[in-house]
């Protein structure tokens, strides 16, 4: 039995061939990442997503879009955005099959739920990938579910034969609005009255995501999810009023006291001060920084803690207390 799993370092990043890049659409790539030595990699569950290291200073998050049941494997989906920041470019651009990358063990912030009622999976374009893992685990356990993904036109649906292969067809539903929202989906009329026991997953692009959450404001507190690919551009941290005002956390360990000054992160300051915070995003999107704390009344400014973990969690590249102090459990 090999139990050896793919050098998963302690410092959580391990470096993975490049075994297949395919063409999965319009200016989306899918990336089979595996380990050299064809060892097992480490184990994810649906709506895990990992750092994808692509240059120094240039780490992205993608989600694994592939079966969380394989572990000689991670699949990236990539769409290329030429107004993006430049990461998902650079792969498409950079990356050739035999290639190294190192990559962060996958990380979860969008897990699926346990119940047994219906559960909607709702993708607007490239995010179908944390979605299709989800619907290989719901076709397993033959749960009941439907996908429903929409995208501007048939050539722009990514894994269109594998999901075929492996989801029926009455699970499956394909929306194309040419490019006009108005012209796709009638999210509003397909959320309208969730059934007892239902939970929706989205992701998507911003103008979707926001459909998407106006249309389910109503579904009960816990029975929605969502993942966002970069913070909604009404709430990014320069345009929010955001209180970025000095603070002080303390280190419930130590007694150790940190001042955090204005305009610099919670998470800044205490990777300053030599405490061990990863951080990746600093946006608040993938939980890489995620803290527990003590007592201290937190400004959250993430998108990934519901109000549960928001009780014990907080985010401290994008969140501070607004009290002015904060202690955490470190
Ligand atoms: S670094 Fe991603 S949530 Fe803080």
């Amino acid at each position: 039995m090999n139990t050896t799993i793919a050098h998963a370092a302690s410092s959580g990043r391990i470096e993975l061939l490049v075994r297949q890049i395919r063409m999965e659409a319009k200016d989306i790539h899918s990336y089979e990442l595996i380990d050299p030595d064809g060892r097992p990699l480490p184990a994810f569950a649906a709506g895990a997503h990992i750092d994808v290291h692509i240059a120094p200073n240039l780490i992205r998050q993608y989600s694994l879009c592939n079966d969380p049941a394989e572990r000689h494997r991670y699949v990236i989906g990539v769409l290329r955005d030429e107004r993006g920041r430049g990461g998902s470019k650079a792969l498409h651009e950079r990356l050739r099959v035999g290639d190294r990358v190192t990559v962060g063990t996958p990380r979860n912030s969008f897990e699926l739920a346990a119940g047994s009622g219906k559960t909607i999976l709702l993708a607007g374009g490239i995010g179908i990938t944390p979605l299709k893992a989800m619907a290989h685990v719901l076709e397993a356990s033959s749960a009941d579910f439907e996908l429903h993904y929409c995208a501007r036109g048939p050539e722009s649906v990514a894994f269109q034969a594998e999901m075929t292969a492996f989801a029926p067809g009455e699970c499956l539903h394909y929306h194309f609005d040419g490019g006009n929202p108005a012209n796709g989906l009638d999210i509003e009329a397909l959320l309208a009255r969730p059934v007892d026991g239902s939970h929706l997953y989205y992701c998507g692009p911003a103008g979707f995501m926001e459909a998407c959450r106006k249309a389910s404001a109503h579904w009960p507190a816990g029975s929605v999810h969502c993942e966002h690919f970069k913070a909604p551009a009404a709430a990014q941290p320069s345009t929010n009023a955001r209180d970025d005002s000095a603070c002080v956390a303390e280190i419930a360990s130590t007694g150790q006291k940190i001042v955090v000054r204005q305009g610099q992160s919670l998470a800044e300051a205490l990777q300053a001060a030599g405490l061990p915070v990863e951080t990746s995003c600093q946006s608040g999107l993938c939980g890489a920084c995620k803290v527990r704390y003590l007592c201290g009344d937190i400004d959250h400014q993430d998108y990934i803690l519901d109000d549960d973990a928001r009780r014990e969690f907080f985010t401290p590249c994008v969140s501070r207390p607004r009290s002015g102090m904060v202690v955490l459990d470190l």
